[in-house]
């Protein structure tokens, strides 16, 4: 198993590009699941969770071709509709292919995602989507047995809490429904905007895109002709790359960047005394000289994301100040925070609320990331510690991050990735 050892205190400087986004990427590789054609997708980001899917749509039979600037995918060929345990077991996200199979087979067994280290994560919102629009549904052996054997029906779907993938997963499948589709609270990410979008240059009439409310006309089974498309930066990558400018106070330039996705962080940001040039694709960061306290919840786009509030505890811990963060997506997304401490982070934790008491001087020593943003934020951590960090159990750093240590290292930063 691979560790990053990370020796810290080093300033950075220079210019990090960012990679396809990874949440973008994984709907639009189910998406060709409803294609007639193959399918051109560029800027696919290098990170496991993209190989993953990849192999569960060749499981299923489709072909991948992987050449240096493109990957082709053709679904022409698939006749298994079983995604099994193996696969799913390894990242929830597999649930993206509920939809478009049983939109385009009529039928779809999918295993159970089983816990997940964040928190219950349940997926009850995709099915009961789903049966709304006439899907029968079973749960049988630790799988989703899902029938709609005269094709999906579109209807009015109100998602009682906001969902990434479960809206995802309702608008591919209501590409292929009989009728019209009516999506209520859909979530705005940006990655569930690029999927419609996709769709929408595709021949699929939707309206309301980037709104709350979707409406989606289907093709009443007949597959669809998509079009070339790249994939948007990953804000998730990006963000993570301004946590470092600013926690080892560096000027940082990243290249192929969305500032407009950033909302949110950026003004968290420039309220910790950060301050950015923006063009249409570069972010640059001028650091804080000293760093502000901050308040932050977790909410859906346009709020501040989930994704980023790991890395924000780790900056906060070297803010002149007591910052208060509170989760209110994920019960149990705390997990890096005992590894905080152990790195001598003064955080208490009440509830969903962390409150972190700043400037403390961390120093290196044994962690373990225990999810994939987590990972990020102990190694910004490492950045500034004193001594060696060895952050362990990186597997999960490497679901959703490309490159990072190569990217970093490029920086300045004393990074390692080592056998343990
Ligand atoms: C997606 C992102 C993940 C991000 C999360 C929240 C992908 C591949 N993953 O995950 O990186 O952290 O959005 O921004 O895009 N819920 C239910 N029932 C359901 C579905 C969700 O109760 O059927 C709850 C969840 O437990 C959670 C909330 O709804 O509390 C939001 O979850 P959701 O948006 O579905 O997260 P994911 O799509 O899994």
């Amino acid at each position: 198993m691979d560790y990053l050892k990370i020796k810290g205190t080093k300033a950075l400087g220079g210019t990090i590009d960012i990679s396809g986004a990874k949440n973008a990427s994984l709907p639009l590789i189910a998406m060709t699941i409803l294609a007639k054609n193959k399918v051109n997708i560029s800027n696919l980001p290098h990170v496991v969770d993209i190989k993953t899917l990849l192999k569960l749509l060749a499981n299923l039979g489709a072909h991948c071709t992987f050449l240096d600037d493109k990957t082709i995918v053709d679904t022409s060929s698939i006749t298994n509709t079983k995604a099994t345990y193996d696969i799913v077991k390894t990242m929830r996200a597999s649930i993206l292919v509920l939809g478009p199979i049983l939109a385009r087979f009529g039928h779809c067994e999918v295993s159970l995602p089983g816990g997940c280290a964040i928190g219950q994560r349940p997926i009850d919102l995709h099915l009961k989507a789903l049966e709304q629009m006439g899907a029968r549904i079973e749960i049988r052996a630790g799988y989703i047995e899902a029938t709609a054997p005269n094709g999906l029906q579109g209807g009015e779907i109100i998602f009682d809490k906001i969902t990434v993938t479960g809206t995802a997963n309702v608008v591919m499948a209501a590409a292929l429904a009989h009728g019209e589709t009516t999506i209520i609270n859909a979530a705005r990410e940006p990655e569930v905007v690029q999927l419609c979008e996709v769709l929408q240059n595709s021949g699929i009439e939707i309206e309301g895109i980037g709104t709350a409310v979707l409406k989606i006309q289907g093709t009443a089974g007949e597959l669809i002709d998509i079009k070339d498309f790249s994939i948007i930066p990953d804000r998730i990558e990006a963000g993570t790359y301004l946590c470092a400018g600013a926690i080892t106070k560096s000027t940082l330039t990243l290249t192929n960047v969305e500032a407009k996705h950033l909302g949110a962080v950026l003004a968290k940001l420039e309220e910790m005394g950060n301050s950015f040039t923006i063009t249409d694709t570069t972010i640059t960061i001028h650091p804080a000289k000293i760093i502000k306290p901050v308040r932050i919840v977790t909410q859906e786009y346009p709020a501040f994301p989930t994704d980023m509030q790991a890395q924000f505890m780790a900056l906060a811990t070297q803010a002149d100040g007591v910052s208060i963060i509170e989760e209110k997506l994920f019960e149990n997304r705390f997990m890096h925070v005992s590894e905080l401490q152990r790195m001598g982070a003064d955080i208490t934790l009440n509830g969903h609320t962390a409150t972190v008491n700043g400037v403390t001087q961390l120093s290196g020593t044994d962690v373990m990331a225990t999810d994939l943003r987590a990972s990020s934020a102990l190694v910004l951590a490492g950045l500034i510690a004193e001594g060696e960090t060895n952050v362990h159990r990186i597997y999960h750093l490497d679901r959703g991050y490309d490159a990072l240590e190569k990217k970093l290292q490029e920086v300045g930063a004393d990074i390692q990735r080592l056998k343990e």
